[in-house]
């Protein structure tokens, strides 16, 4: 078993999805190690997401994923990172293929409802930003 880590977006949170997101995340086999509601400030979702800070829609991104509430969370499953980034489905929702969650919650490339962590490092990086040792069950 190993971990990955994921936050549903502020717009998912703001309409009431994190019932139905969670839901689709425990069906697919994952078990929510940790979780919380937090907001994030632009400059702390700067550093978040500081490996694109060279990419054009950076800004757009930070000042995006600090608009509101976010659900950090650390889930566990035999080969997370890789069939979490299949049941969240393709960046662009238009690209999300049938049955994911991008594909039923996403509104844009920006507003894409979730994240996921790309690597088991990245995984470990992003879960230990959001959450201590003793949050971790
Ligand atoms: P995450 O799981 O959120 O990391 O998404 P990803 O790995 O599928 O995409 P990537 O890491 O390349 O980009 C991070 C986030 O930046 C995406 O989830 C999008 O919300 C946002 N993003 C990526 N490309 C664009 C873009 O062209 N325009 C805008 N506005 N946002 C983008
Ligand atoms: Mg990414």
């Amino acid at each position: 078993t190993n971990r990955t880590f994921t936050m549903i977006k502020p717009h998912a949170v703001a309409d009431n999805h994190i019932g139905g997101i969670t839901a689709m995340i425990e069906a697919a086999g994952f078990r929510i190690v940790a979780m919380k509601k937090t907001q994030l400030s632009a400059a702390q979702a700067g550093k978040f997401y500081e490996v694109h800070k060279e990419r054009p829609f950076y800004g757009e991104l930070c000042e995006m994923m600090s608009s509101g509430p976010i659900v950090p969370m650390i889930l566990e499953k035999e080969n997370a990172v890789a069939d979490f980034r299949a049941l969240i489905g393709a960046t662009n929702p238009a690209n999300a293929e049938e049955g994911t969650i991008r594909k039923k919650y996403a509104k844009s490339m920006g507003e894409n409802a979730i994240h996921g962590s790309d690597s088991d490092e990245n995984a470990a990086i992003e879960g230990s930003f959001f959450f201590g040792a003793i949050e971790q069950y």
